[in-house]
């Protein structure tokens, strides 16, 4: 069987190249600039080492690299969570100093408040921005309505399923009206296919909505399909290993993730990410039997 011939990923149609040229000709949103941070300890631990990088205004940004490659320590260091080592984190010019309203987060663990119906988890924040009322209220309907969960506005977490949780936590980030949304595997402990419908619900509300969004995940389907551009982290320390710039056309649907294009860029991530090991020889007191083979 001859092998399926892929485009070489890094050349870009035309048309690709202009998407590109126009993406980098809106105002940078957020750059980071020899970013480093070392984890002090009993052994330090080096988790990033000099990333650069500008995040334009709606780009939507994806983060691919092994475990352990610094992905959620970059995420909490944009977020105000974590302060770096070394090099500095900007957001629209002015250095990160800790957590603001300007970025909405969305963990991969349910972060909602047990205790409150989706409807308060997602007036939380915006009482401590616009303040207490019907004003709030109707606002936070209207973000539950714009995620499709209208109808479970009284609903507690513990009756809702992990999609919806993460609806109504996509809605309460959104409710503050960040520019930026942080998500780290936020779609990663949902089953396949809740995890396509967030995809796809998370497309439109991108479409609609003046956000840029980085996104961390771990699958390369979901890097492909999602993203503008893919930065790919290399470990120990956490290093850009490439920043690929996706030519697959917009709007996505599921029906791409055939195309030549499409897997030409999960192929190079894959390669990126599990480079090909040396067969690992075996002790001889555990070697097989003749006959005793695996395929
Ligand atoms: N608070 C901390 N103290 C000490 N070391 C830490 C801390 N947080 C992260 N690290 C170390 O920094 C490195 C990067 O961790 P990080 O959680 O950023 O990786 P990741 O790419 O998000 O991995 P995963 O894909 O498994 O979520 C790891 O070696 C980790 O042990
Ligand atoms: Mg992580």
């Amino acid at each position: 069987m001859t092998a399926l011939q892929l485009p070489d990923y890094r050349e870009q149609s035309t048309q690709v190249k202009e998407r590109f040229d126009a993406l980098k000709n809106r105002p940078v949103e957020l750059s980071v600039n020899a970013l480093g941070k070392i984890f002090h300890g009993k052994k330090d631990v080096e988790s990033l080492r000099d990333i650069n990088l500008a995040v334009h205004n709606r780009e939507f940004l994806i983060v691919l690299g092994a475990s352990g490659c610094g992905k959620s320590t970059l995420m909490r260091i944009l977020a105000g969570l974590e302060t770096p080592s070394e090099g500095v984190a900007l957001l629209q010019d002015q250095e990160i100093q800790g957590p603001g309203p300007d970025r909405g987060m969305v963990f991969q663990s349910y972060t909602l408040f047990p205790w409150l119906s989706a409807k308060q988890n997602v007036m939380f924040g915006l009482e401590q921005t616009v303040g207490k009322g019907k004003e709030t209220e109707s606002e936070a309907l209207q973000w539950l309505d714009f995620v499709g969960l209208a109808k479970f506005a009284d609903s507690y977490p513990h009756q809702l399923s992990g999609g919806m949780k993460q609806r109504v936590a996509i809605a309460r980030a959104l409710a503050n009206r960040p520019r930026i949304l942080l998500m780290d595997e936020p779609f990663g402990a949902l089953d396949a296919q809740s995890r396509a419908q967030m995809q796809s619900l998370l497309l439109q509300i991108w479409s609609k909505i003046d956000i840029t969004i980085i996104f961390i995940t771990h699958d390369l389907d979901e890097a492909v399909y999602l993203s503008d551009r893919i930065l790919v982290l290399k470990p120990h320390p956490g290093r850009i290993a490439e920043l690929i710039e996706n030519p697959v056309e917009r709007p996505r649907s599921s029906d791409q993730f055939l195309e030549p294009k499409f897997l030409a860029i999960k192929q190079r991530l894959e390669e990126l990410i599990h480079p090909k090991l040396s067969e690992p020889e075996a002790p001889v007191f555990r070697m097989t039997q003749v006959g005793n083979e695996v395929e």
